[in-house]
């Protein structure tokens, strides 16, 4: 099992940003604990850049069994993401930290979660785990 953790823009962020809406603990840090939970590989990409973001989809995209991307304000203004997504294999889960439908208007539509397998939003950063339960009921589910 191999699962790839993409996180966009701001992200870098996390423990230090807006704090009110995103909390207290940094990703490396929630990351670190994420890894003893699971034995199996977890890659982790953060990057600010859209390109950046596009190309580590098409490097995971055919060989990952799952991946969990929070493309932060990419979300809702990427149709290169939103294309890229539809161009691999891999099943892309899109995750959000906050609950975005709670929030201001322009962050209630997404432009990927059309081309997403699924989308958690609104758990804080167990929104991650969450997703990664998600791959793995999904690769053990022989009904489809
Ligand atoms: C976010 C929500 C986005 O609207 C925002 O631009 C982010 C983070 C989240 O995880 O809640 O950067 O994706």
């Amino acid at each position: 099992m191999k699962i790839a953790i993409i996180n966009g823009p701001n992200l870098n962020l996390i423990g230090v940003r807006e704090r009110n809406i995103y909390g207290q603990r940094s990703f490396d840090d929630y990351l670190a604990e994420l890894r003893t939970r699971y034995a199996f590989e977890l890659h982790y990409f953060q990057s600010n850049s859209e390109g950046a973001i596009i190309d580590e989809l098409h490097r995971t995209g055919f060989d990952y069994d799952g991946i969990v991307l929070n493309a932060g304000a990419y979300t809702h203004t990427s149709l290169a993401i939103a294309d890229a997504i539809r161009s691999i294999t891999t099943p892309v889960i899109e995750v959000h930290i906050s609950n975005v439908h709670k929030r201001e208007e322009i962050r209630h539509h997404s432009m990927i979660s059309p081309a997403c397998t699924g989308v958690i939003a609104g758990f804080g950063l167990d929104s991650y785990r969450l997703a990664i339960e998600a791959i793995i009921a999904m690769k053990h589910d022989n009904t489809k």
